[in-house]
């Protein structure tokens, strides 16, 4: 194992005294949508299985072959189907009878609200979709989404996929600089953007960042047009050349539109997400498989009727947003709440208030949210009516046994089943989570794979551990919603995730996650974070990598090493070491300027989720003779803990320099 897993293992004996265990609901487990049959099923044939979940969409052509992995890891999915995702999400629903069921309740963060029928949604995507078309995009073209979490998010999406556009959404709280190199890495062609959003009460800009992005990349800008919708009614620089208002373009368009199908391997989306090297990978998510995983996730491991209304408080920036507020519970008819702020503003029970409004009934957050609650009291949400809750579920990181039974207890009243879900951007859809009608969880145990997906864990050479033991997480077969490519670099698709564990007797590679998990005594999972470099704070993915490259294009530095170190709050912390360029200033008079600019560099490079919580000037970094930085030493300083063995190092006084410096700085 890496010196990451090997981290974790005062993690893995604190995880093997936790021995709670909470039983479905009887009601709950009586009426549930997926009963333990289904792991029956799937098992006995997998790809039945799978074919049987396609049914839950409309299919324009039917497929002729469920799964062609004839050239691994490269998967079709469906072959030779044809369907229209936005047609699945919304129109069909339309036409059942469902126009008039609420798709979403918008709530603003200053207080404004709308709610959205699915009627009013299929009008507003085909008018989308019109204008898009109407601004040259077709099929193949690829749109960048830079948008606050507004219903015109959703339906950007939704119009993109009607007319075979690829969308690719950047977080609106990703910086310019990131924002052009996603820009120019897929040729984005249209960027839709708003002037700005709102965040604790007050506005933010995001249209300045799409010209700042656009006029960085000059002549290589592949973009033609900005379309801007208005959300704060701030001042914006409009360039009539590129940019159109979302009112005028989309308000006036036609509100019928003919989607056409396209081909169950035709691109729906991209999504960066940060790897172990500084260049984030462009995800490829497909139409089919992606939707049929979605799909039935949603439909499994939230329990969703008719009659639910489901929140998931992601934002559309990341892949949560993407298949557990659009593309899954779309497709499944649901009604929603969508949220646009944060659960502080104007006061910290704004997401109670929210939930005891419209009657939540299923809930979909994560751990770093659950902590910061648990720390805020629990006077706060005994305010409020949560009696309508029947499911939580959490996602993003591990969530560890005291939230998890804070979240049951307090917020679900100890009668709704927590469902711990495991899966990444690159496998769409949920992939190791409890059922609620069926499993008895275990408070930290993502359990077991969902019905239909292969896990395992498997020991450096590939061997599957034995029950009671650690090692990677591995997926053993290919799934509907899995990632098919990562944007124009297949090679780089095989060599991250194929090739650590390429082959065995009889089958083909097995996916390897980037994550360390253990078996327990029962063979449930727990999982127990990266074992790569890269870091997970507040459930966002951040690269080491990237965040080093960022310091290191800052003038005065020469040489930087990050890590992650554990966090009360947000699971994990960006800890920076920097070497300053010689004639620099390495004097503490210079130091607290300096670390207050670096960290503003790295948010102005990147975002402000990467912005290091701690930046310490060092004089060397600790390296072993080959020159590789030990990071886990690192990692020692950053968490206080005694620094572990440094025989491997060159020099071996160089950590008492650096934990002196750390002793100094704090
Ligand atoms: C981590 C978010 C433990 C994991 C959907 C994974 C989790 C990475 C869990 C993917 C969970 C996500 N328990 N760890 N329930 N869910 N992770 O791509 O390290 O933003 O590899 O996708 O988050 O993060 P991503």
């Amino acid at each position: 194992m890496s010196t990451r897993a090997d981290d974790s293992s005062s993690m893995l004996s604190n995880l093997s005294t936790e021995n709670r265990r909470f039983e479905p609901p009887a009601a709950l487990a009586a009426a549930a949508n997926v009963k333990a049959d289904a792991y029956v099923a799937a098992d006995a044939d997998r790809l039945a299985f799978w074919a049987e979940q396609a049914g839950r969409l409309d299919w324009e052509t039917p497929f002729t072959e469920v799964l062609d992995w004839s050239n691994p890891p490269f998967a079709k999915w469906f072959v030779g189907g044809r369907l229209n995702a936005s047609y699945n999400c919304v129109d069909r629903h339309v036409l059942a009878g469902n126009g008039d069921k609420v798709a979403f309740h918008f709530v603003g963060e200053p207080g404004d609200t709308r709610d959205i029928t699915y009627a009013q949604l299929k009008d507003e995507v085909s008018r989308a979709a019109n204008a898009l078309t109407a601004l040259g995009v077709v099929e193949g073209d690829l749109v960048a989404i830079y948008l606050p979490m507004i219903p015109e998010a959703v339906v950007a999406m939704l119009a993109c996929a009607r007319i075979g556009a690829v969308h690719t959404v950047v977080f609106g709280g990703f910086s310019a600089e990131a924002l052009a190199s996603r820009i120019e890495d897929c040729n984005a062609k249209v960027v839709v953007t708003s002037d700005g959003g709102y965040r604790r009460g007050a506005p933010f800009a995001l249209k300045p960042a799409v010209d700042e992005a656009i006029a960085k990349l000059g002549s290589r800008s592949p973009v033609d047009h900005v379309l801007v919708v208005r959300r704060t009614g701030q001042a914006v620089a409009f360039n009539d050349a590129t940019d159109t208002w979302w009112h005028d373009a989309v308000d006036s368009a036609s509100p019928s539109h003919e989607p056409t199908a396209f081909d169950a391997e035709h691109p729906l989306y991209v999504m960066y997400s940060s790897g172990t090297t500084g260049k984030p990978k462009g995800i490829l998510h497909t139409t089919g498989g992606y939707l049929v995983g979605t799909a039935y996730t949603h439909h499994a491991v939230f329990d969703l009727k008719p009659t639910d209304v489901y929140w998931c408080t992601a934002d559309i920036g990341w892949v949560t947003g993407h298949s557990y507020i659009v593309y899954g519970p779309l497709a499944n008819g649901a009604t929603q709440v969508l949220y646009e702020g944060t659960p502080d503003s104007p006061h910290q029970g704004r997401w109670w208030e929210i939930i005891q409004r419209y009657g939540v009934t299923l809930f979909y957050t994560a751990p770093t949210a659950i902590r910061t609650f648990m720390k805020w009291g629990r006077s706060i949400p005994d305010g409020f009516d949560l009696s309508s809750l029947r499911i939580l579920g959490s996602v993003g990181e591990p969530i560890n046994p005291e939230a998890y039974v804070w979240y049951r207890s307090v917020i679900g009243g100890d009668r709704c089943p927590v469902v711990d879900t495991w899966w990444q951007t690159e496998t769409g859809q949920m992939m190791i989570s409890p059922l609620p009608g069926v499993t008895a969880g275990k408070p930290g145990s993502a359990m077991k794979a969902l019905p239909g997906i292969g896990a395992d864990v498997v020991d450096d050479a590939g061997v599957p551990v034995p029950n009671g033991s650690g090692g990677y997480l591995v997926l053993t077969q290919p799934w509907p919603a899995m990632l098919r490519t990562l944007w124009g670099d297949d090679e780089r698709f095989v060599s991250t995730y194929w090739e650590k564990f390429p082959h065995g007797a009889g089958r083909g590679p097995w996916y390897f996650a980037g994550d360390g998990a253990k078996k327990d005594a029962d063979g449930d999972l727990w999982l127990l974070g990266r074992v790569d470099d890269v870091m997970n704070v507040s459930g966002h993915r951040l690269s080491t990598t990237e965040i080093e490259s960022a310091l290191v294009s800052h003038p005065r530095v020469a040489e930087a090493a990050v890590v992650g170190a554990s966090d009360e709050t947000t699971g994990q912390a960006v800890c920076a070491y920097v070497i300053l360029r010689q004639g620099s200033d390495s004097g503490s008079s210079a130091g607290e300027d300096l670390v207050q600019e670096l960290r503003n560099h790295v948010a102005k490079e990147i975002g402000a989720i990467a912005k290091p919580r701690q930046i310490l000037i060092v004089p060397e970094l600790p390296k072993t003779r080959s020159g590789k930085i030990m990071r886990r030493l690192l990692r020692d300083v950053a968490e206080n803990r005694a620094v572990g063995d440094t025989t491997t190092l060159s020099d071996s006084g160089i950590m008492d320099l650096i934990t002196s410096g750390a002793a100094k700085s704090t």
